[in-house]
């Protein structure tokens, strides 16, 4: 690692948190841990449930098993070092723990849009070719989609941290956010960030953009198809089988969208904050009651494990 030798650096960084006033921090606290709680529990009972039940191990929901792991894993880069930062008296964070916060931010965030683009191309192959469902979206084509975002996230993740660790720190280590964010640790630096800007337009843009144009195209064929043989049963199929995904996917480009497109004149990092625990903590939340509450196959399938449990 190449740093500047007559300059101090940074072996820790500060983690301002959120912008709550005193008095409200306890009840701050409890809301977040029981958010971060209901996030665990529901994502794992999403995953349970499709592993315990057989009629549940179709593609649609073994990617949304993944979809929910990648949730869970998502806001357990966040939420406990933003509770445990709330509890203590100097919200630090060391250098290596905010690269690796930074590295698993990212992997998680691209490895769901990611998810939902296969999950996308399921819908789509499920409503567009029924009768060769089950040949085109074989397990081996499924395992391939998961094992591909995996490597796509990897790599796009690698190098925005690698890319980061060229850079130099000097008496400025106060990030005013609730986690090490990429671009609050730019903003930071007291060194050249051309190159990073430069990979996180580039690289940064495809991993958003392609994902959610693939996913608009899957869905404006569906529609398509759908307005060729219109019809009530037909709409009624699209909308209880791509309802959900449709859900979180709204839920999760929304927020980006809403973060990028709103004009920051004041580069206000108020704003910032606000918009990113919308997805940090509220999309990873929502995701399993999305699926669970209007979704009749996994409120089958709990009636199933749980009549199987009373049964033993
Ligand atoms: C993710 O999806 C793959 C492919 O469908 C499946 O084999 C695997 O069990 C899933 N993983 C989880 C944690 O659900």
């Amino acid at each position: 690692m190449h740093r500047n030798n007559n300059q101090t650096t940074i072996s820790q960084f500060l983690l301002l948190g959120l912008p709550i006033p005193h008095e409200f921090q306890h009840l701050f606290y409890a809301l977040f841990l029981a958010m971060y709680l209901t996030t665990v529990l529901g994502n794992l009972v999403i995953i349970i449930l499709i592993r315990l039940d057989s009629h549940l191990h179709t593609p649609m929901y073994l990617f949304l098993s993944n979809l929910s792991f990648t949730d869970l894993c998502f806001s357990s880069v966040t939420m406990p070092k933003l509770l445990q930062n709330m509890q203590s008296q100097v919200p630090s964070i060391p250098y290596a723990g905010c690269l690796t916060q930074m590295y698993f931010f990212l992997f998680f965030g691209d490895l769901e849009s990611f998810l939902l683009v296969a999950m996308a191309y399921d819908r789509y192959v499920a409503i567009c070719f029924p009768l060769h469902y089950t040949s085109i979206m074989s397990p081996r084509l499924c395992v391939s989609l998961v094992l591909l975002s995996w490597l796509l996230t990897t790599s796009h993740a690698m190098l925005h941290t690698l890319l980061l660790t060229r850079l130099s720190f000097c008496e400025n280590n106060v990030i005013p956010h609730f986690f090490c964010d990429l671009s609050a640790l730019l903003k930071l630096s007291c060194s050249d960030i051309h190159i990073n800007e430069l990979v996180i337009l580039i690289i940064g843009g495809l991993v958003v953009i392609l994902p959610f144009s693939l996913i608009t195209v899957s869905y404006a064929r569906i529609i398509s198809s759908i307005l060729k043989v219109p019809s009530t049963q037909g709409i009624h199929k699209v909308f209880s089988t791509c309802g959900s995904h449709l859900s979180v996917v709204s839920l999760f480009y929304g927020t980006i969208i809403g973060l990028y497109s709103c004009p920051s004149a004041n580069k206000s990092t108020l704003k910032d904050t606000v918009m990113s625990m919308m997805y940090t903590v509220v999309t990873p939340i929502l995701n399993p009651f999305i699926y669970s509450l209007r979704n009749r196959d996994m409120k089958g399938a709990l009636k199933r494990v749980l009549q199987k449990k009373t049964i033993f």
